[in-house]
């Protein structure tokens, strides 16, 4: 899936796998948590979400990946609202995001901004020459410690 998104290098894939298998091993409940969303028999899409060390209350979104085939269906507006109820409910009360400001990360960044990220900055070649870092933050509701599942969200039928 994650080969398939198109976008990733093969280093950023490594570093995602490692980071999946670190989440999936921890039991840190604020160290890179997972929440897939499935159609019946495959994992169509997940989120990753991180507290941030050395910071009181920021999360970041460190992954976030969907099928290709599962795109334009609600499934990442559905698990990046999930994340964001399970961030609120571990105390997290900012959640941040950093991505490129190559051509092909446009879908993206249209994504982070329809779902109400707010655009805080971009730097320069940050990643590599002419491929910039965006930075997106959002200010999450406090949940009252509303109890999440680690259910994660379900692939919504196709129309
Ligand atoms: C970006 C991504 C996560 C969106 O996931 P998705 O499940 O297709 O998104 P949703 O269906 O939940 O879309 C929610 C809204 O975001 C916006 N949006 C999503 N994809 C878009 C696109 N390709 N172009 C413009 N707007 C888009 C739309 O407003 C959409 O609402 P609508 O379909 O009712 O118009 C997905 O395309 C993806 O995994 N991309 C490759 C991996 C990647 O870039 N990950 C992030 C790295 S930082």
């Amino acid at each position: 899936m994650l080969h398939l998104c198109g976008v990733f290098s093969r280093e950023e894939i490594l570093v995602a796998m490692e980071v999946f298998g670190d989440g999936v091993a921890s039991a840190d409940p604020g160290r890179y948590a997972l929440f897939g969303a499935d159609d019946g028999e495959e994992l169509r899409g997940y989120i990753c979400v991180g507290r941030v060390p050395m910071t009181a209350s920021t999360w970041d979104l460190y992954w976030l990946c969907i099928h290709p085939e599962a795109r334009r269906r609600g499934v990442g507006r559905s698990l990046v609202t999930h994340g964001e109820a399970y961030v609120a409910a571990h105390g997290g009360r900012r959640l941040a995001v950093q991505t490129s400001g190559r051509p092909d990360y446009g879908p993206v960044r249209a994504f982070y901004a329809t779902m109400g990220f707010q655009l805080v900055g971009r730097i320069p070649d940050y990643f590599a020459d002419h491929d910039d870092g965006v930075f997106y933050y959002r200010v999450l509701e406090p949940s009252g410690n509303r109890a999440v599942t680690a259910e994660g969200a379900r692939l919504r039928a196709r129309p």
